[in-house]
């Protein structure tokens, strides 16, 4: 067969929330609506995307718009490209930039999980979790960002939006705390790539029903070293290690995977493990339904006060005081 006549391979296509096409951004890749059946084309590729083409799909309440898979790789530049100044545009309504922030970070990090990750986390994803870390720290630091981010937390536990929500609550509690940017940025990259090492427990395990059995705890146990192994051969600092590393240890010492104890749990992984438990609490498990954000609390407080840190826990308390979360 030659190439005249070789049948053409059918052409796959994948939903975008319209809010990530930035006005006046351009963008190398066609966008399509779902229309009829159908999949119609809505601007082409090097058309700068208007405020009318926004305006109509909002008008029409367009809920998911469509680019072809074989330009992936544009979009996923174009996002890149455009979402710092965009989360930073004060223009540009919060509740708008808080979306554009949730679904950038959905997009990357659910793409880092059904990856498969066999040999670790790859270079390409690496620098696109950085990016998003880079881009939304300074936007969560702005007056009311948690509070406009916190509709969008999902209460369905998936390993990758545990992720987004331990990163979204500790960054909130960090910009609290007596921490340089520097710091900020490495340890918001570790509470994003805290649980990283997940991607190699069983999913039979993971989403196990019912209780585990012994066997099946000391497997998951060694998801933090896992996440240390999967990025040995990324330009992690210590700080960033730290997070991945220690984040299931407690102050009393009871904790994985070394059983360190106090003074030698660093701050930031503290405040990593609190977010960790909170957001485990508060969404819906295979074995356990979703805890209302207040009794979540009270439980840490009274039933968990030996492994966490107090302190830590005021800060927090404040922190989803302050966005209206409890
Ligand atoms: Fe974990």
């Amino acid at each position: 067969m030659d190439q005249n006549t070789r049948a053409a391979r059918p052409v796959s296509y994948f939903p975008v929330s319209p809010v990530m096409l930035f006005p006046e951004a351009l963008g190398d890749f066609s966008v399509y609506l779902w229309q009829g059946g159908d999949f119609v084309l809505y601007t082409k590729s090097g058309q700068r995307f208007s405020l009318q083409h926004r305006q109509m799909l909002h008008k029409n309440d367009v809920k998911d718009v469509y680019i072809q898979s074989s330009e992936k790789p544009q979009y996923e530049k174009y996002i890149e490209r455009n979402l710092g100044s965009i989360l930073l545009n004060e223009d540009l309504p919060i509740e708008m930039r808080s979306n554009v922030f949730y679904e950038a970070s959905t997009v990357v990090m659910q793409d880092v999980f059904d990856s498969k990750l066999p040999t670790g986390l790859r270079a390409r994803h690496f620098d696109r979790i950085t990016d998003i870390v880079k881009n939304s720290i300074k936007f969560l630091a702005s007056d009311n960002s948690l509070k406009a981010v916190a509709p969008f937390i999902s209460h369905d536990y998936q390993t990758f939006t545990h992720c987004m929500h331990v990163f979204i609550y500790s960054v909130a509690v960090f910009q609290n705390s007596d921490m340089s940017d520097n710091e900020i940025f490495e340890c918001g990259l570790g509470a994003l790539l805290h649980d990283v090492g997940k991607a190699k427990i069983p999913h039979s395990i993971l989403n196990k029903r019912g209780s585990l059995t012994q066997a099946e705890r000391e497997i998951i146990k060694e998801h933090p070293i896992h996440g240390v192994s999967m990025c040995a051969h990324l330009p992690l600092t210590q700080n960033t290690i730290n997070c991945i590393l220690f984040h299931h240890e407690k102050l009393d010492g009871t904790g994985y995977p070394a059983g360190l104890k106090t003074d030698n749990i660093p701050m930031p992984v503290r405040i990593i493990s609190l977010a960790d438990v909170y957001d485990a609490l508060t969404t819906e498990r295979p074995y356990a339904e979703a805890m209302e954000p207040y009794a979540a609390l009270t439980l840490m407080r009274h039933d968990m006060r030996d492994g966490l840190d107090m302190n830590v826990f005021k800060r927090f308390v404040t922190v989803l005081s302050g966005a209206d979360i409890l």
